[in-house]
């Protein structure tokens, strides 16, 4: 039977028996901070074991995309080494809402395994939790008692994380040794006898406390292993020998020239097993959203990508070549997960992006490792080195080991262990404070959003605990698809209590309050959102709209958001595209933004049906999402821009003022980010810009003051110099009628120096003598002539100078002890240097 077969007919049974057959949610949960991946069918109904949502159906069925990467329930490194564990599988599963229990999910799971798919009886055995009688007494019916174990909490006491639905659960082992002899094995850990499927019968809700909390109803979550049960209807000790593998694996042998074996310590056969895993969670995981990153799931994802293209360089393959497997994926199983086809192109082009930069990390990788062996002492790599490896250049603890085997050196594993412990450490407390740490009501709620049109209720209180109230109504929009929550008040009892957080739980929105509240349950509220920070939320929502569908127009439609923040103060909007955005691309997008705003365009919602809104032309959906039944969709100048969304937004893009790109960055190969402002932001971006050009201004006028000092000591370092001229001058003055006549050109900057200078020879004269300095500025001759006090009056030096400044073609005068004049006659100057003193001498009052 092909795998195909298998999944419809399990799809198929269930049908049968009434359930409801729905689509596999995305593999990157949206809207749970606790979950990294999807790591069970039931993640999509959490809400309804909980009793704070519901569905129109009391049983369903699916084929859900799983992810397990580490965790109790799967360890990365070990991927690859045996037959049966994979970081992303299918899980097969069916569920009862608080309909059928025990007795009919374990006689249905009996039937489909015995009648329908026809498994030997002989090979099944049950685990059961170990006061489980009822379990226990069911399994009877079906198989001898010896065959029918039980167990305690680790095996069967199923729960979803830390915290939420959990239970006691009934597990179905199958038996592979020849002889039947896996009894002993069942747990074990072993490929001769492995888990197939698991029945668990959910009844608490694990606190954060730790306690578990009965749930009103009971339900039935199972999870059957796809890949498993392929492998064992099939024939096949490894799952990887499966048709759901072959054909990946087949490609690896094309693509590497080598071939296949299923040996497990064949070290070709681990890598093209690594590399088949791998790149089934990398290529899904991108199809529904997630992209290689620094941080949480991102860098997760890159850590599986990067230990793929280390172990397809083993194979001997040194350039990009994971991308290439995409394909088959689309090939194969496009059918059952229709993203995997039309998410294709983008999912190869970011692999493809994320595998080269790696390599050119490999490459430094082993170069630092060359370096690490170089410095190591008694041939032992140390911890810290292994896990800078592993940390900057992504190089696994086992690929450190096989490089250090390849010189006989050994790795220090538990200092590496350790650094690696104190990281999960940090990454744990990071995580932890994302969490919320929202406790739900016991009983049922549900609260009503209002907020799209007013913001301001008086509603009655349903639920309280220290700082959290959920009402029946509330205008507050809680955080969602990148929306930041509303802050705001509450007021009741007398008080009034500042919101501070929203967050939507099931079908209820908590209010967390700054401080504890003391209301009582039935008392009215009055709800009132923090009008004008909402309002800037709303323009830079639409705004983000818009410049959504500007960037598929200048760019191309290749552009998805791939993440998206709407605050306040700003827009955040990430999208897959290989090169930086360029400045004209930029502008080009911008004015289409703006164009949008100021034609004052009406912006509408609708709340249709999904299969209507799908019909809108051009009408954007997040690839991956989960939608119900129905949805809100917002459009934008009728044809220009249609999204599913159910944010807050403006009623006419007017409002947005006016919307400006403020960066623009790569934050990981092939995803860019741009950020913009509109409105408020706008005012406070022009407000910040005038400080920073007062600041330059002050700045450049400090220049300016530094400059000007600068002048001034330029000029006395000038004048010191020429101060040791002035003594020559002196030491060269001819003496008439016991008059010393001081005279010469000299080179100055500009006239007040040349004042300055002649100052400096009238004091250096000291008494009866007198002074002539010329110089030539621009085309001018320029003179000071200087007199000392004692014969100023005989020689007044205004008159000398007019005198003298005739030679040379001008005019000029002054006061008798310094004066001064200009000439044209530039040739002229020399002669009347040396006429001076005949000057002086002929000269009388
Ligand atoms: N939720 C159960 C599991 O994951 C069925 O095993």
């Amino acid at each position: 039977m092909t795998s195909r077969a298998i999944r419809q007919g399990f799809l198929d049974f269930f049908a049968s028996k009434d359930h409801r057959i729905v689509p596999s949610a995305p593999v990157v949960p949206h809207g749970d901070p606790t979950l990294l991946f999807t790591n069970a069918g039931m993640n999509q109904f959490k809400d309804v074991f909980l009793g704070t949502g519901a569905r129109e159906y009391k049983r369903a069925a699916d084929t859900q995309k799983c992810i397990r990467v580490s965790g109790k329930h799967n360890d990365l490194e070990e991927v690859g080494y045996d037959t049966y564990h994979h970081t992303f599988f299918e899980m097969l599963g069916n569920w009862s809402f608080g309909d059928y229990y025990k007795e009919e999910a374990i006689a249905w799971s009996w039937e489909l395994l015995t009648q329908v798919w026809k498994l030997d009886p002989a090979r099944l055995h049950a685990t059961v939790y170990r006061t489980d009688d009822e379990a226990f007494t069911i399994w009877e019916k079906y198989l001898p008692t010896e065959r029918i174990h039980r167990f305690g909490e680790k095996d069967n006491f199923w729960e979803m994380g830390e915290t939420g639905p959990c239970g006691p659960c009934s597990e179905i082992h199958y038996d592979r040794t020849p002889d039947l002899s896996g009894g002993p094995l069942v747990n074990a850990g072993v490929p001769e006898v492995i888990e197939i499927w698991n029945n668990v019968f959910i009844q608490y809700n694990r606190k954060p406390d730790g306690t578990l909390e009965p749930l009103r109803d009971k339900h039935v979550d199972t999870g059957m292993g796809f890949e498993r049960i392929c492998a064992v209807i099939q024939g096949k000790d490894s799952n990887y020998d499966t048709d759901v593998f072959m054909p990946i694996i087949n490609a690896i042998e094309h693509i590497s020239g080598k071939t296949y074996s299923p040996e497990l310590t064949n070290t070709d056969g681990v890598a093209m097993r690594v590399m088949a895993d791998h790149i089934r969670t990398v290529s899904f995981s991108i199809a529904d959203g997630a992209l290689p990153g620094n941080e949480g799931r991102g860098y997760v994802l890159r850590r599986i990508l990067r230990r793929a293209s280390r172990y397809a360089r083993n194979l001997g393959l040194h350039s990009a070549v994971l991308y290439r497997l995409v394909q088959i994926l689309a090939d194969t199983m496009g059918d059952i997960f229709p993203d995997s086809v039309s998410q294709q192109a983008l999912v190869e082009k970011v692999i493809k992006a994320e595998e080269e930069a790696f390599l050119q990390t490999l490459e430094r990788g082993l170069e630092r490792f060359a370096e690490a062996a170089e410095r190591s002492t008694n041939d032992t790599i140390s911890g810290a080195d292994a896990f800078q490896l592993y940390d900057t250049f992504g190089f696994p603890l086992d690929l450190t080991q096989l490089l250090a085997r390849e010189r006989s050196f050994n790795v220090d594993e538990a200092g590496f262990q350790s650094l690696m412990q104190e990281q999960k450490e940090r990454s744990r407390s990071a995580r932890k404070s994302t969490i919320q740490q929202v406790e739900l009501p016991a009983i049922e709620v549900t609260s009503e959003f209002v907020g799209y049109d007013i913001l301001t209720t008086e509603s009655k209180i349903l639920y309280f605990k220290d700082n959290q109230v959920i009402l029946e109504t509330t205008p507050f929009y809680a955080e969602m698809g990148g929306q930041v929550s509303d802050i705001g008040t509450l007021t009741f009892g007398g008080s009034v209590y500042q919101v501070t957080d929203v967050r939507k739980v099931g079908n209820t929105f908590v209010h967390i309050c700054e401080t504890e509240v003391e209301p009582l349950v039935g008392e009215i509220a009055r709800a009132e959102v923090h009008k004008r920070r909402r309002q800037d939320i709303v323009a830079n929502h639409s705004a983000t709209h818009l410049l959504h569908e500007a960037l598929r127009r200048v760019l191309g439609t290749h552009v998805q958001q791939s993440g998206s923040l709407v605050h306040p103060d700003h827009l955040r909007f990430d999208f897959p595209h290989f090169q930086k955005v360029s400045h004209q691309e930029l502008q080009a997008i911008e004015d289409i933004v703006n164009d949008k705003i100021q034609e004052f365009h009406a912006v509408v919602t609708h709340d249709l049906p999904i299969t209507e809104a799908r019909k809108i032309p051009g009408v954007k959906s997040f690839f991956g999402d989960k939608y119900g039944d129905r949805v809100r969709v917002v459009v934008i100048d009728d044809k220009f821009s249609a999204e599913f969304c159910g944010g807050t937004h403006v009623r006419n893009t007017s409002e947005i003022g006016y919307f400006k790109i403020i960066g623009e960055s790569s934050i990981a190969a092939g995803t860019r980010r741009i950020e913009g402002i509109t409105g408020s932001g706008l005012r406070k971006y022009l407000a910040h810009l005038e400080v920073e050009l007062q600041k330059s201004a002050v700045h450049a006028e400090s220049l300016n003051d530094k400059i000007k000092l600068l002048e001034k000591e330029l000029a006395k370092t000038q004048l010191a110099s020429l101060g040791g001229k002035i003594e020559s001058i002196i030491a060269k003055a001819q003496t008439i009628n016991t008059i010393r006549v001081a005279v010469d050109i000299v080179e100055v900057s500009d006239a007040d120096q040349l004042n300055s200078l002649g100052d400096e020879l009238r004091n250096k004269l000291g008494s009866s003598g007198i002074g002539l300095l010329g110089t030539i500025l621009g085309d001018k001759i320029q003179l000071v002539c200087v007199v000392t006090d004692d014969i100023k009056s005989s020689h007044p030096a205004g008159k000398l100078v007019g005198l003298a400044a005739k030679e040379v073609g001008g005019g000029g005068g002054g006061r008798p002890h310094l004066a001064t004049a200009g000439g044209k006659d530039l040739a002229k100057l020399p002669e009347l240097i040396t006429n001076f003193p005949r000057i002086v001498a002929s000269y009388s009052v």
